[in-house]
């Protein structure tokens, strides 16, 4: 059976970019694969430093990993910062990386430029690491995620193939999978810029807990263009092409059939969040639900972490294994 993992940081309300380039296909991966998705807190401590809100917001994702339909007794969810085996082997990947190479990583680049006079930790530097660390931890052979990942991928594979070089075949050599459509959905007053959870406003974003009128009012003022045609172009007509993009993840057609459909922007805004409605709102229910029971939250995180720490131990023995480490007496 093929392994899948997959993560996701505890870093705010997961958004419609999330739920389309990644979230939605773990859940329909998980039947046909051993899948593994963790909450990566620790990442998530490069960017948020508050007392308190890591935790919070950890169960509160669980709560919308489970409401996407992620199942607790097929996938395994766990917390990072729980499998202490992650911040180990991130070191030995940190030794296996070299400066040149994170030097090289755009969004360490875009990160570090947009926190201007704040902080910037040696973490944010060091992330792609950890994320290896992640990824060969469980013998991942596929990683299903969104378009922005593809650098992160590329580099676990250059790590890992790297530490197979030095010390013999060890580590699984893993693969990014994107989706057909959604696997870079934009922001819906930016276009140029994809969506994400640090966007300057909330409008070009669509969060999973917003109710529909609020989804109805954010795509009926999504930024468009002036031509007044619609057709699928990205470079020319990146409002357009994101919604057709965004209407065909939704319901399962492609974008450039779907343009056909549509002679003005009114009506393909409003079926775009019909759509978009149609796909969220029985989520925002069950993780509604879900946030009733933290006790039972935290036990299925428990369950997760407990198969989780099963593969990543024997993995991370391994690997001390290959290197040569003095075994523990
Ligand atoms: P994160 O938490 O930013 O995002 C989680 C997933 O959502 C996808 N995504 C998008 N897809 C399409 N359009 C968008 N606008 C959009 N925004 C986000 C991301 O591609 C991702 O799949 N570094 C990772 C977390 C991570 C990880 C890993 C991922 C840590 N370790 C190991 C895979 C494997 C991140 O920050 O994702």
């Amino acid at each position: 059976m093929t392994r899948v993992l997959s993560c996701i940081q505890p870093t705010g309300v997961v958004h419609l970019g999330n739920h389309l380039g990644a979230l939605r296909n773990w859940v329909s991966g998980q039947h046909e694969a051993d899948v593994f998705h963790g909450i990566v807190d620790l990442h998530a401590l490069t960017v948020t430093d508050t007392p308190g809100v890591l935790g919070r917001q950890t169960l509160e994702l669980a709560a919308m990993l489970f409401a996407v339909g992620l199942d607790p007794d097929v996938a395994t969810v766990f917390v990072q910062s729980h499998i202490h085996e992650h911040s180990e082997l991130a070191w030995i990947m940190e030794c296996t990386v070299s400066f040149g190479e994170l030097s090289r990583m755009t969004q360490f680049k875009d990160k570090s430029a947009k926190r201007e006079a704040d902080f910037v930790s040696a973490g944010l530097f060091t992330y792609p690491a950890l994320q290896a660390a992640d990824i060969v931890l469980y013998d991942a052979e596929e990683v299903p995620v969104g378009d922005d990942q593809r650098q992160h991928i590329e580099i676990t594979r250059d790590i890992a193939i790297r530490f197979n070089h030095r010390f013999g075949d060890t580590l699984v050599i893993p693969k990014a999978v994107h989706p057909a459509a959604g696997a870079r959905v934009m922001d819906l007053q930016d276009p140029a810029a994809k969506m994400s959870k640090s966007a300057s406003s909330d409008l070009g974003i669509v969060y999973l807990t917003d109710d529909n009128s609020a989804i109805e009012r954010k795509f009926k003022r999504a930024v468009t263009d002036s031509e007044g045609v619609v057709r699928f172009d990205r470079d020319s007509k990146p409002g357009v092409s994101n919604l057709l993009e965004i209407l065909a993840a939704c319901t399962g057609g492609n974008p450039s059939d779907l343009a056909g459909h549509y002679q003005q922007y009114g009506p393909l805004k409003a079926d775009t969040g019909a759509a978009v409605i149609a796909l969220i709102e029985p989520i925002r229910t069950r993780y509604n639900e879900l946030l009733q029971d933290p006790a039972e939250l935290a036990r299925l995180l428990a369950k997760g972490n407990d198969r989780a720490r099963a593969v990543a131990s024997q993995t991370l023995a391994r690997v001390h294994s290959a290197i040569g480490l003095l075994p523990r007496a």
